[in-house]
């Protein structure tokens, strides 16, 4: 069994990162910008902006926080969606989720400019992915896409079989894990909550992603020998014993699951840490104009 481990691929990703930065900006070009809307004080999110904004600083960016109130209305966001669409020096930008319930996720998202969209959330990103066209790609799809590749895992006519099928996680990495290319080329099989049979499936898959945000969902025999795990599962348990007063718990009970695989992600410092990276090259590219010119 190998461990693929995301704190160390993502060290050496925003390296790479910081050493392109240096060589743009010492040919006189631009630094690359990304900007970051937080609404309200949920302590997941602050978390993840505020790892957002390190991994800025660590590559070389420029980033800037715009911070509302949980009251903000939904006008007010989205004229300030609409100034960050319009300001040139801001090459990407992203809006926190969730929002609070009286402001439209969606309505959010499709009002970003998608070649400022380096989460990949808007349709055009979303559709042209799914057409195969170059696009900014959701992060933590595009993070596991990155492990696979460095970790040369051999994906061609494998069984890859995705647990979860949210917009973010589930529904792109089937897509990405069907194209033609490396990775993917994958037979996949989708499972959701309705599934039937769905330790049954997981048996038979080469490749299993877990993505459906149940701690410990996945055990020992749903798992085949020899398969490559990756784990998206990132629930905070209340836990007394830790500093935080929480265990980041992962969807595979892992202890269990390891010793079958030839590869699998731990949590915490698997996938979690690979998707701020993405945000980053997508950043990168953003702040190069590679995608949409
Ligand atoms: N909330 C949880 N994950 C994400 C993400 O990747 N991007 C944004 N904007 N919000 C999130």
């Amino acid at each position: 069994m190998q461990l693929i481990d995301g704190k160390a691929t993502a060290a050496q990703i925003k390296a790479e990162i910081a050493e392109e930065v240096k060589q743009i900006v010492e040919n006189g070009g631009k630094r690359p910008h990304l900007a970051a809307i937080l609404v309200g004080h949920d302590g997941g999110s602050e978390t993840y902006v505020r790892n957002k904004v390190l991994a800025c600083e660590a590559c070389g960016f420029k980033s800037t926080l715009i911070r509302f109130e949980d009251n903000v209305s939904e006008e007010e966001l989205l004229a300030k969606v609409d100034e960050l669409n319009r300001d040139e020096d801001v090459d990407g930008f992203i809006v926190q989720l969730p929002l609070p319930r009286h402001i439209s996720e969606q309505k959010v998202i499709e009002a970003i400019d998608y070649r400022k969209d380096v989460d990949g959330f808007h349709p055009i990103n979303v559709g042209r992915l799914s057409i195969g066209l170059p696009c900014y790609i959701s992060a933590t799809p595009n993070g596991m896409l990155e492990l696979l590749r460095r970790y040369g895992i051999e994906t061609s006519g494998k069984h890859c079989v995705v647990l979860g099928r949210s917009n973010i996680v589930g529904k792109p990495m089937a897509t990405l894990m069907m194209q033609k290319a490396y990775p993917g080329d994958c037979t996949v099989t989708v499972c959701h909550s309705r599934t039937k049979n769905l330790k049954e499936i997981c048996r038979t898959a080469d490749i299993l992603i877990a993505a459906m945000g149940q701690p410990n969902f996945v055990t020992a025999d749903m798992v085949k020998e020899g398969a490559v795990v990756l784990d998206v599962g990132t629930t905070r348990v209340p836990n007394p014993a830790m500093k935080s007063g929480f265990k980041l718990t992962g969807d595979v009970k892992f202890d269990e699951v390891a010793p079958k695989c030839s590869f699998i992600t731990p949590v915490p410092g698997g996938v979690g840490p690979m998707t701020i990276c993405s945000l980053m090259r997508n950043t990168l590219l953003a702040g190069k104009k590679a995608i949409y010119g």
